[in-house]
């Protein structure tokens, strides 16, 4: 492990990820005395604050975002006293020594945090380097999108690549902060119960869920160019299957887990120009209803026609010995009925049953891991109604359960950028995403894309506050599987 860094250096500071995320966060972190303790935090953006200005709005942001109960006074001044500012913009060579003069020496460390608009990544890494603040102490943390396709994204890896070495690079998944994901490695590889039925033989099938009630929260310029497959799919989505599906790795450390995760990815069939229509499903929702309030459909939302997909479904495979004959069905979308993260695991059904006959119908086991918004972990089993039944026996699936909070109640629920920011200025890359794996999972999305674009698939209606497309429901079915809602 590398030393901690003395100074943070955030770009985008005056943003919306920065007021909501990133400083509650870094608040959190000082509050509870696990930044290192001179830890400098210098904003930049292009609004012209100066220290005091900046301080304010930092003031401001707290003290909207953070929960009242979590605000501490004497904390909340200790935290401001750190804090300082520059304004950058990306296109003048003149701010980067305004800034590099502000930093002062990077030899005891500096991270830097780019929470930009990606078109400004190349500039801004070039404006660093030539400003003297990329040199061997500096790390550098980059936030999504990483690039929009394969293209894309090597571009920005190049720019990055051409100034920091991997090791220096930090590339933001905030779903790999989360608790419950992280928990999944727990469950995984802390506990032998699993182990040998995780595999075929085993499992029957997986689902992954990412469901969200919201629509395009005013990012109509960003989601329109994305779609759900890049802006979930790509990312968080594949992030989580290689956690379930990866092979226990030898060490918990950077370069284990994500070795790991690499072949999950480069073993994912390819959904392509053959498959698409077959293996994938896209939305797009009309009007409707969420949370009994009506809400518009995308296209009024937007002012535009459109064919962006604010839903998608996929049925994958992973072509290797531990998962053959598995599939895994993957749904995300906008405008759904709840907002739900959960990975459903179903296991194999017993081979025979003693039961048959004797009125007891055997549901399969299930293993259900909710990420948000409450986080458990239950397991569905077969028992026994009670009772003194002459005409059989009655067999019901009842569910083992573990809520999080409740078996942790004295700890406090983080925010995913606490452990990510943490990381960063630790300089721990175990839950950030290495350059193979980003183009891996850009690989498998681009032939999805282009197998959309092969079969001129279009996104077909769904009403808001429903579970997507019926040709989502038809997918799973053919295959004798029900979505778990
Ligand atoms: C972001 C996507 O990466 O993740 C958003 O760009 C999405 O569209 C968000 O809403 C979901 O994150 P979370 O943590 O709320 O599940």
């Amino acid at each position: 492990m590398t030393s901690p860094s003395e100074k943070l250096l955030l770009f985008g500071a005056t943003g919306d990820l920065s007021q909501r995320m990133l400083l509650p966060s870094l608040y959190g972190l000082a509050a509870d005395g696990l930044l290192p303790s001179g830890l400098a935090i210098v904003g930049t953006a292009r609004s012209g604050h100066d220290d005091a200005a900046f301080r304010g709005f930092v003031e401001q942001a707290l003290r909207r975002f953070v929960p009242a109960e979590r605000l501490d006074e004497a904390a909340l001044g200790g935290f401001l006293a750190r804090v300082g500012y520059v304004p950058v913009d990306a296109s003048k060579e003149g701010d980067f020594a305004a800034l590099a003069e502000k930093v002062g020496s990077t030899e005891r460390g500096l991270s830097i945090f780019l929470s930009t608009a990606p078109s400004l990544f190349g500039a801004t890494i070039d404006g660093l380097a030539k400003a003297g603040l990329a040199g061997e102490g500096v790390r550098i943390g980059l936030e999504k999108p990483l690039g929009y396709d394969m293209a894309s994204s090597r571009e920005i890896n190049d720019a990055v690549g051409s100034v920091f070495p991997e090791e220096r690079i930090f590339r933001i998944d905030h779903y790999l902060g989360k608790e419950t994901v992280q928990n999944l490695l727990a469950l995984r590889f802390a506990n032998g119960l699993f182990e040998p039925l995780w595999r075929e033989g085993g499992i029957d099938h997986v689902q992954i869920t990412v469901s969200e009630t919201v629509g395009l929260e005013g990012r109509v310029g960003f989601y329109d160019g994305a779609g759900a497959l890049r802006d979930m799919v790509q990312n968080h989505m594949l992030q989580l299957l290689a956690l379930v599906a990866m092979e226990p790795p030898a060490r918990f450390d950077a370069a284990a887990v994500r070795d790991e995760k690499v072949k999950v990815f480069r073993s994912l069939r390819p959904i392509d120009r053959a498959t698409a229509a077959s293996h994938s499903v896209i939305g797009q929702y009309g009007a409707g209803a969420v949370a009994g309030g009506p809400v518009p459909g995308y296209v009024d939302e937007l002012g535009k026609s459109s064919d962006t997909e604010t839903f998608v479904a996929l049925k994958a495979n992973i072509d290797n010995w531990r998962w053959k004959g598995v599939p895994f069905y993957l749904r995300t979308g906008k405008r759904l009925p709840s907002r739900q993260s959960e990975i459903f695991i179903q296991f194999k059904g017993v081979p025979h049953s003693i039961f048959d006959g004797r009125g007891a119908v055997l549901q399969p086991n299930k293993l259900i891991i909710r990420l948000q918004p409450d986080e458990n972990v239950r397991l569905l089993l077969m028992a026994k109604e009670p009772g003194l039944d002459r005409d059989g026996i009655r067999l019901r699936e009842v569910p083992l359960d573990i809520s999080m909070p409740n078996a942790f109640a004295d700890s406090r629920r983080r925010i995913a950028y606490e452990r990510l920011l943490l990381d960063l200025v630790e300089g721990d890359q175990t839950l950030f995403v290495r350059r193979d794996e980003v183009e891996a999972q850009w690989e498998w999305v681009d032939a999805i894309r282009d197998g959309w674009a092969a079969n001129a698939m279009k996104p077909k209606p769904y009403m808001a506050g429903t579970w997507g497309p019926s040709a989502a429901i038809a997918l799973t079915e053919r295959d004798r599987v029900t979505w778990h809602d």
